[in-house]
Formats: structure tokens, sequence, C-alpha cells
């Protein structure tokens, strides 16, 4: 049995990579882990011309990540959130995945699982709760694809007004966006994925429930 995970943060070692990477090895399953900024992948441009094939005219490295993906047994897709939802790396992957969907449904009965990061809160009263969306955003594709999921994790990242140099200064700083008036860079701190009991505890069960869908399956 072979676990896919695909993260589509760009940072590197990112909070979202290590929620993934902890979560692949709790499966005990062969994995394999991708950073989709490695890659070339276009968004799909819907010309439908996979339709016959299950493969993209679309001679680029979302041909082989699709093939990755038809292959595997079970896919975790982990993403950070850019305005509001998933990345556009992570949303160009799975547009990619398209291709496995006509007449056989090659995704459909795989189990699957999200871990998103975000910066703004879910609990925040006045911004958008970008880990639900994000959440859902990954929930969706599978279910329309067929596919059983399982589980997600949520991650706390970090603002990048807190590493830029400007946080404190900046009239657009999304540290006091965020935090309130009297937030600074320094109050704030820097979130990792090691130091938050529920996501590390989330990813182990995440991988987990995975391992367990599998052993379902047959
Ligand atoms: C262009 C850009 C836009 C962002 N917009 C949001 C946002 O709307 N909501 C949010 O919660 N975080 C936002 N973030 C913060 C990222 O989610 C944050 O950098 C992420 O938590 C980092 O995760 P990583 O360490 O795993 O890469 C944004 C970051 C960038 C670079």
């Amino acid at each position: 049995m072979k676990v896919l995970g695909v993260s589509g943060s760009p940072i590197p070692n990112s909070n979202t990579d290590r929620a993934l990477k902890m979560a692949l090895e709790a499966t005990g399953c062969e994995t394999e882990f991708i950073k989709l900024i490695d890659y070339n992948v276009a968004p799909c441009r819907a010309c439908l011309g996979c339709v016959d094939t299950n493969r993209c005219v679309n001679k680029d490295d979302g041909v082989i990540l699709a093939e990755k993906a038809k292959e595997a047994d079970a896919l975790i897709i982990a993403c950070y959130t850019t305005y509001s939802t998933i990345d556009s790396r992570t949303k160009a992957f799975i547009e990619r995945l398209y291709p496995l969907r006509h007449l056989h449904g090659f995704m459909a009965g795989k189990p699957g699982g999200a871990i998103v990061t975000s910066a703004i809160p879910d609990k925040h009263e006045m911004l958008p709760p970008a880990g639900n969306m994000g959440v859902d955003a990954i929930r969706f594709y599978m279910m329309e694809e067929g596919m059983n999921f399982v589980g997600y994790v949520k991650v706390s990242g970090n603002v990048p007004c807190i590493k830029c140099g400007y946080g404190d200064e900046c009239k657009m700083s999304a540290v006091k966006m965020i935090f309130g008036p009297n937030a600074t860079v320094d109050s704030v701190g820097i979130n990792r994925f090691e130091g938050q009991p529920v996501a590390t505890n989330a990813a182990m069960e995440l991988g987990k429930e995975i391992a367990q869908a599998l052993r379902i399956k047959g």
C-alpha cells in the first residue's frame, strides 16, 4: 500500500511539510512526499483533451503527478492558505487530477485527508476562516471524486509580516490586523507545528485513519 502526500507550501521545511510528513509516517505504509514548488504544474485548461485517454495533453509535470496519484492507494493533500483559501499550486495540482475522472473514476474509493496551515485563527470574529475554507476545498475535491475523506489537520501558521522585518511599522501589517492594536511581532511570536498538541495529535490520527481505511478496503 502506498500513500502519496503532496504539499503546496513553498516555504522550505514548512509547518505544512512537517505536519504532512508526520501524518505520512503514522500510516506505517510506503509513502512518497511531493513538494509542489519543485514541479511545474499549470492549471487545467478545460480543453477536455483528457476524456478518452485519462491523460492530460498539457505536457508539464502535472502529467507525472496525476500518474503518481493514480498509482497511490491513498492521498493526503497539504496546503497553506492565501487570501482565505488553498494556495494556487495546490489548486492547480487538484485541477490536474481531473483526467483521472472520466469513465473510470481512478480516485474513487481511495482514502484521503487534508492538512491546512493558516495564519488567521478560525475563531477570529472579523476575518475569514481560511483554515476551514482550505479544508473544505480539499474535502470537496475528494467528495466530488468519490474518495473516502477520512480527516483533516489544521495547523496555525505564521503571517508573513512576522518575518518580513517591517511587521511593527508597516501600515498594512497583518500583525495588528489579526491580533489587535497592541500586538507586536515579539508578542505574537513564531508558531511551530511541533508546539501545537491538537495539530500533532490530529496528524498522527490522520495517518492512522488512512491506514485503517486501507485495511478495511483490502
Ligand atoms: C500571499 C499570502 C497571502 C496570505 N493570506 C492569508 C489569509 O488570507 N489567511 C490566512 O490565514 N493566512 C494567510 N497567509 C499566511 C499563510 O497562510 C502563512 O504564511 C502560512 O501559515 C505559512 O505556512 P507554512 O509555514 O506551512 O508555509 C498568506 C500568506 C501569503 C504569502
